[in-house]
């Protein structure tokens, strides 16, 4: 089933009669359900101008995006924010955790604005920081731990409410390799046990051989595609890069 439908999108920053900058060039590409997929580009290639679209945190000059069989931009603004507090979780490189709030209740968030009650929201928090490894960190605030634990906080705080895809951006791109790793096991562990569908951009080919398809954005156009298909991630990784020295 098709989860995420990106039609003809195209983003031109700069309003007419300012100076423009045309950030995407139309992009065309679905995930299914279920799949883990990763678009890979150089610095300023468009990602982050990708993913704030399909997130809805920003709108498309041009083309579609379809959720779950919804188009975003056929929705007003106070509709958006109810829209994404159901069907997307989002990761970001730089955690985005509020720090005046313990860990649980950053979690506990999203919930509490749709308007769920405690007695609603603490089982499903806790039920997420067990899958996630964080229980004993839950009563800490964000600056007594550490950047690995940050994400995972946020990778709840991204799951809590069982959206339709999970989006990140350069969800490793603040951590150690170690934490990178661990966290980049624990998406495509979940991807592969819980069937998260996940949709991460990324400018790093270890990241990316992590997914079960990547998608190669260059100038704010996706150019072809890698397949996984029965590879181990050791061999995904090094035909990724291949087809990167090939295009060089
Ligand atoms: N708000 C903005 N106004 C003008 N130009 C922008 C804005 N945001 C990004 N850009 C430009 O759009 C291009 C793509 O940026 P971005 O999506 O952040 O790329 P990436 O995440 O791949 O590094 C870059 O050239 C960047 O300078
Ligand atoms: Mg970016």
């Amino acid at each position: 089933m098709e989860i995420l439908h990106v039609d003809h999108v195209t983003k031109t920053y700069g309003k007419r009669g300012e100076k423009q900058y045309q950030a995407l060039k139309g992009i065309d590409f679905t995930v299914n359900s279920g799949e883990f997929v990763a678009i890979m580009g150089a610095s300023g290639s468009g990602k982050t101008t990708l993913l704030n679209l399909l997130s809805t945190l920003d709108r498309p000059t041009g083309g579609r995006v379809l959720i779950n069989g919804q188009d975003n931009s056929s929705l007003k603004d106070n509709q958006l924010a109810d829209f994404r507090s159901k069907q997307i979780g989002f990761i970001f490189q730089d955690f985005n955790l509020l720090e005046s709030l313990t860990n649980r209740e950053n979690i506990a968030l999203p919930l509490a604005l749709s308007g769920l009650t405690p007695n609603r929201i603490n089982p499903l928090v806790n039920k997420i920081a067990t899958r996630l490894g964080i229980v004993e960190i839950l009563a800490k605030y964000p600056v007594e731990i550490s950047g690995g634990q940050k994400q995972r906080v946020a990778a709840a705080r991204a799951l809590v409410h069982d959206p339709a895809i999970l989006l990140a951006d350069e969800p490793t791109g603040a951590l150690d390799s170690k934490n990178a790793r661990e966290l980049l096991e624990t998406m495509a562990d979940l991807n592969h046990k819980d069937q998260i569908t996940t949709l991460m951009v990324t400018h790093d080919p270890i990241s990316a051989s992590f997914a079960s398809r990547i998608l190669f954005i260059k100038d704010g156009k996706i150019g072809k595609q890698l397949l996984r298909n029965d590879m181990s991630r050791i061999e995904f990784y090094h035909s990724l890069i291949y087809q990167m020295e090939l295009a060089e």
